[in-house]
């Protein structure tokens, strides 16, 4: 069999670059090694801990998330995109957990306590945003996942996950909830993107992203509009590359290829960076450089997008399927949970 892979978004907004290269690149490449059966979880629910009362920003970023994953090369024929309210197993597993679980293990949690002093919840706490990990254990053990890609913010995620299911194991004397395992960067810095302003991680509530939807025009006026070397005035001056974003951005996606086809005058970064450094390169030369690598990535997504915006119900159809599919694989995991409770009633009476 193969091993499972579960991963998950809140849709909360729309995906951009940061997305990409943390994590939606590395789902790719999972995907077509097609070695493992993947799922990827819109988790709405989760949005909603933290969204109650503008349940329409989650609803419509569903369909926004959606575009952004199958114009950006997840392809549904490999991949099963699921949207977590429609699952019920999601609602019920996280009942029976809930039984397993100390209110002070929960306030340990270092992620939600983070998120906590991050939204300013200190006397407005939801008890629905408090006990998300609880939920976020069932999205991963109700498919048997083996294997979950996350960021390392999300660990303790994880560890509290493997917790649950150990625990449910043990009290239930059952060998149902598969261990699952995080698949991270090695370090905090691997597959982060800082953003336009350069000084924090690319973040919507910064207002410092290029959008995987934005247009060519936004593009170059966000890359235009880049830091480089403040003391870099005339071209002649030498140039610095450390903390030079644009050249943090060449760091990550600038191939030896981008120079033959858009900079043929070097071979590789380093010769850029070594003339930057000497003096006589302009940052207008950088930069033009910079939109045509990164239009070389999003240029294609723009096409796919409009091709699936044109065919909306072609994104109904994928989301439904997916959701199907993953109805019946969690309703097996469900009932055999149930069955370990004993709650499995109607089932022996007939
Ligand atoms: N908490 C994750 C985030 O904020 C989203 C998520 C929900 C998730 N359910 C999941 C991630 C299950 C991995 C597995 O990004």
């Amino acid at each position: 069999m193969k091993k499972i892979i579960l991963t998950g978004d809140r849709p909360s907004g729309k995906l951009h670059l940061g997305h990409y290269v943390g994590s939606l690149k590395n789902r790719i490449a999972l995907q077509n090694t097609n070695e493992y059966e993947m799922f990827i979880l819109i988790a709405d629910l989760q949005a909603l801990t933290d969204n109650a009362y503008n349940p329409v920003k989650v609803t419509k970023s569903v369909i926004d998330i959606t575009l952004d994953y199958l114009s950006c090369g997840i392809d549904p024929s490999k991949v099963s995109i699921v949207i977590q309210s429609q699952i019920p197993a999601l609602y019920e597993l996280p009942m029976l957990f809930s039984n397993l679980v100390t209110v002070s293990r929960l306030k340990r949690n270092p992620t939600v306590k983070s998120e906590i002093n991050q939204k300013d919840f200190a006397t407005s706490l939801p008890v629905g945003f408090f006990t998300y990990p609880i939920s976020q254990a069932a999205d991963i053990l109700a498919f048997g996942a083996h294997l979950v890609p996350v960021g390392l913010d999300q660990l303790p995620m994880l560890e509290q996950t493997r917790e649950i299911a150990q625990s449910f194991n043990k009290t239930y004397n059952v060998d149902l909830f598969t261990m699952p395992k995080a698949l991270s960067p090695e370090n905090d810095a691997e597959g982060r993107l800082v953003g336009i302003d350069g000084k924090n991680k690319m973040s919507k509530s910064l207002n410092n992203c290029i959008y995987l939807s934005d247009s060519k025009e936004e593009v170059k006026k966000k890359v235009m509009s880049m830091y480089t070397d403040e003391n870099h005035i005339k071209i002649e001056d030498p140039g610095k590359v450390e903390g030079n974003v644009v050249f943090q951005y060449l760091d990550i996606f600038a191939k030896d290829e981008s120079f033959s086809t858009h900079l043929p005058n070097y071979n590789n970064l380093d010769e850029l960076k070594e003339h930057y450094t000497k003096g006589g390169l302009g940052d207008v030369v950088l930069k033009k450089f910079l939109i045509n690598i990164l239009e070389d990535i999003i240029a294609p997504m723009r096409e796919k997008r409009a091709y699936y915006e044109e065919n909306i119900e072609l994104v109904h159809n994928i989301l439904k399927n997916g959701t199907d599919y993953a109805v019946n694989y969690t309703n097996k995991i469900l009932n055999d949970a149930k069955k370990a409770v004993g709650i499995n009633y109607f089932e022996n009476w007939n």
